[in-house]
């Protein structure tokens, strides 16, 4: 029987599901804060998950957050973020980097974390809780949709996620859609060596793991400027399998859509009091 796309997206959740469990219930399966859930079991401790982030940077979060980090970078070093911003964080997991987000932008500023599973958003609105943070909040979604409107958001951040996708052309539609024109995205994930073909990433490891669904470095290239992004800019940061890294990805939205040949939707005259 073959593999549907929403057979893999219910097998990530099952996936993450159980690594927020194993947080919340300290059972330490599944190695939850080596950062190994996404690893496979297979990577160095230091390639994933809280080692990624400097001491300060755990020093701002309650405990359960920087355990349950799966993340493979600290998208925090990526996208700088400025007093008064809205930040969207794409699979926020356990909140590490909505938290960080919130404490960034200050009371004027608002953070948004969205995931699809109920146990990781559980976490994250308890350790939210914990780390008394009021300008943050975790919505149910996914980043193939997300439940925002256009031109809403300043930055979008994401953690190890995109991989995790099973059409990635929506989430960088989805990106661009939710930026307001001249906004950011700042994104680690893992990426493939152009010279690798699928089948020789999924060699090195499960999608589930973060590393059979990883997108080459030039298909992100291409993705994010077919989506009207532009200052492109992708780095290796780390290699985690042969031929496959944890990288940083940076983008600007463009503020000039017809340069793309995209069409400029104006907005509707009101027809009502407001
Ligand atoms: C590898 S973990 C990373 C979590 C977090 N970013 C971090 O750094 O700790 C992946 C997270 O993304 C969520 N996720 C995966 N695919 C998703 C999708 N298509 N839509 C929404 N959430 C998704 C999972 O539920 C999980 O919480």
């Amino acid at each position: 029987m073959s593999t549907t796309a929403d057979d893999l997206r219910e097998e990530v959740r099952r996936r993450y599901a159980e690594s927020a469990r194993a947080v919340t219930e300290g059972s330490g399966e599944c190695g939850c804060g080596s950062g190994s859930c996404c690893a496979d079991g297979e990577s160095d401790a230091a390639m994933f998950g809280q080692a990624l982030y400097d001491v300060g940077q755990r020093g701002e979060l309650p405990e359960a957050a920087a355990l349950a980090s799966l993340g493979c970078g600290n998208p925090l070093m990526v996208a700088d973020l400025n007093e008064g911003e809205t930040v969207l964080d794409l699979g926020s997991g356990g909140g590490i980097d909505v938290i960080l987000s919130a404490k960034r932008v200050g009371p004027t500023g608002l953070a948004y974390g969205l995931d699809m599973t109920d146990e990781m958003l559980a976490l994250a609105r308890q350790n939210q809780a914990e780390a008394g943070i009021t300008n943050a909040i975790f919505l149910k979604g996914i980043i193939e949709a997300v439940p925002l409107p256009a031109d809403s958001v300043d930055v979008v951040i994401s953690n190890c996620v995109i991989n995790l996708s099973t059409d990635k052309v929506a989430v960088l539609t989805e990106i661009a859609r939710v930026l307001k024109p001249g906004g950011r995205v700042g994104v680690s994930d893992v990426l493939a060596e152009d010279r690798l073909s699928p089948e020789e990433r999924a060699e090195r490891g499960s999608f589930v793991g973060c590393i059979a669904g990883a997108l080459s470095k030039g298909e992100y290239e291409e993705g994010l400027l077919a989506a009207g992004f532009e200052q492109v800019e992708v780095s290796f940061t780390h290699e985690v399998a042969d031929g496959m890294h944890g990288a940083i990805v940076k983008a600007v939205k463009t503020s000039e859509p017809e340069k793309l040949g995209l069409p400029v939707i104006q907005p509707a005259a009101s027809a009502g009091c407001c």
